[in-house]
């Protein structure tokens, strides 16, 4: 892509209105398992108040979601093994419009030569946060079925997937998911990443994301 087109993306991302809770937060990954079928059955075990929610097996966060739109303020300790996954919630909190303009550039790209981006996304290894966020977002909304997969040696190994025109970056939810995380609106909150309590056991141990209400 030329420099004149990036720069014509980055003017337009510089114009987009920030979101005032206009829309609820949804889930910004898809995630095998997430809940968010089954939210109807669910949502009559929750209870109407609470001061905390512990999410031990965050994925997508439909649960969490769910609770956002409906409940006042709560704390949240969300927690998932998938350290890259927690790394991308902790970016869209913190640093939504870094990620969504390199979002932006994933998809124009992406429409250029699919198949072909998809692949040498999958063969990068970003250094840096931003980045692994956006390409985990990205792989997540372009490969086969939504899979999270990897190998033995850690390296992401889901087939690319046929998809007519996937929503590579939703802005508008990214920067409602930002906002609602960043307590900039009516829920929450402040975020913090820590590491696992020893007790936890290294096997069953999670990058603990802690939300704490202001
Ligand atoms: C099906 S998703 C959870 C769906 C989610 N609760 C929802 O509301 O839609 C399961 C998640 O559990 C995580 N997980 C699996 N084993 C885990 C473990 N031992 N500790 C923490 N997270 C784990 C996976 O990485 C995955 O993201």
């Amino acid at each position: 892509m030329s420099d004149q087109k990036v720069q014509n993306k980055d003017k337009i991302l510089e114009r987009l209105p920030t979101v005032s809770w206009a829309r609820s937060p949804r889930p910004f990954v898809k995630w095998a398992g997430g809940k968010g079928q089954l939210l109807q059955q669910l949502e009559q075990h929750f209870p109407r108040s609470f001061s905390t929610f512990y999410e031990p097996f965050l994925g997508g966060g439909a649960v969490f979601f769910r609770l956002v739109e409906s409940r006042p303020r709560f704390n949240a300790v969300l927690s998932d093994v998938n350290a890259g996954l927690i790394n991308a919630y902790d970016v869209v909190k913190k640093r939504a419009q870094e990620l969504i303009k390199k979002l932006v550039l994933h998809e124009a790209k992406y429409k250029l030569a699919p198949k072909k981006y998809y692949y040498q996304v999958r063969d990068e290894e970003p250094s840096d946060n931003v980045g692994r966020a956006a390409r985990l977002i990205f792989l997540n909304r372009t490969c086969y079925n939504g899979l999270y997969r990897v190998n033995k040696a850690g390296k992401f190994n889901v087939p690319f997937g046929r998809y007519k025109n996937p929503t590579i970056c939703d802005h508008e939810n990214l920067l409602t998911v930002s906002q609602c995380c960043s307590g900039q609106t009516r829920s929450f909150l402040r975020l913090t990443t820590r590491k696992p309590r020893k007790k936890l056991g290294r096997k069953t141990s999670s990058i603990l994301t802690r939300l704490i209400s202001r």
